[in-house]
């Protein structure tokens, strides 16, 4: 259904201080790797206990290079690298106001808030109803409750407090939901997996007063968007 190997199912052995440890390890992979560079994504990365937004069967594999199972159909929290790979060339900053299609696990959106900090917004859409709860509820335990959170189809984006400095979409697409491209700023940049004729292709889009230019950065594969704006008759991945 994924398309990738999903670990055995399992309860959970590890204590705070072992995933503390990984998560050191694995910012200072990213970093080594050079898919790490921002100071303050890499200051996120640190803060946010990924392993709080993992259900307990799959949280010993928290920092393991592969998306893991959430509540809902076909959702899923993307793989620890996923982070630095959307944000970096999206250039998440101090002060952003910052869209998200695809809340998932609230992992992403935690990172986020802590990337922009408290000048910048963060609105996650997740069209999920179980997924959003249990995105709301991991978010709210963390301590994060200053983000905007939306049960919604998140094609249609949040019009409410737009123009959004920088929107990622966390699902893939056949073309880009045209609400999204209008509720960017001018200057603003969206980052989405865009499907190709052989694959995903992720894409950077940089608005300016007179268009769009687009910029590929590396194949990936993510879940397919949902609803008005989803892949006719490909609903699951
Ligand atoms: C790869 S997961 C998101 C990972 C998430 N960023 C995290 O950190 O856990 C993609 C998410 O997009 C959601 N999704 C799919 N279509 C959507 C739509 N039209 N609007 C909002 N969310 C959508 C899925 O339900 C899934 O939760």
């Amino acid at each position: 259904m994924y398309g990738w190997q999903i670990p055995p199912p399992k309860k959970p052995t590890k204590s705070k201080e072992d995933f503390a440890r990984e998560r050191w390890e694995k910012v200072a992979w990213l970093v080594k790797e050079g898919m790490l560079k921002s100071e303050r994504i890499k200051r996120a990365l640190l803060k946010v206990p990924r392993e709080d937004f993992i259900p307990e069967p799959y949280r010993d594999y928290a920092y393991l290079e592969v998306p893991l199972p959430l509540p809902g159909v076909a959702a899923t929290i993307s793989c620890p690298h996923s982070y630095p790979l959307f944000y970096e060339p999206l250039g998440l900053d101090q002060g952003h106001r910052f869209l998200e299609v695809g809340l998932g696990s609230g992992y992403g959106t935690a990172v986020a808030r802590e990337v922009v900090g408290d000048e910048g917004v963060v609105v996650a859409i997740e069209i999920d109803p179980l997924t959003f709860e249990y995105a709301k509820a991991n978010l709210e335990r963390a301590g994060y409750r200053d983000v905007v959170l939306i049960q919604a189809d998140g094609g249609f984006g949040y019009p409410e407090l737009q123009p959004y400095d920088r929107i990622a979409m966390t699902a893939s697409c056949k073309e880009i939901p045209l609400p999204l491209l209008e509720q960017l700023a001018v200057g603003g940049r969206l980052i989405a997996p865009v499907i190709g004729a052989s694959g995903q292709n992720l894409t950077v889009f940089h608005k300016f007063a007179t268009g769009i230019s687009q910029q590929f950065i590396c194949t990936v594969l993510y879940v397919h968007l949902r609803g008005q704006y989803g892949v006719p008759g490909e609903q699951e991945s």
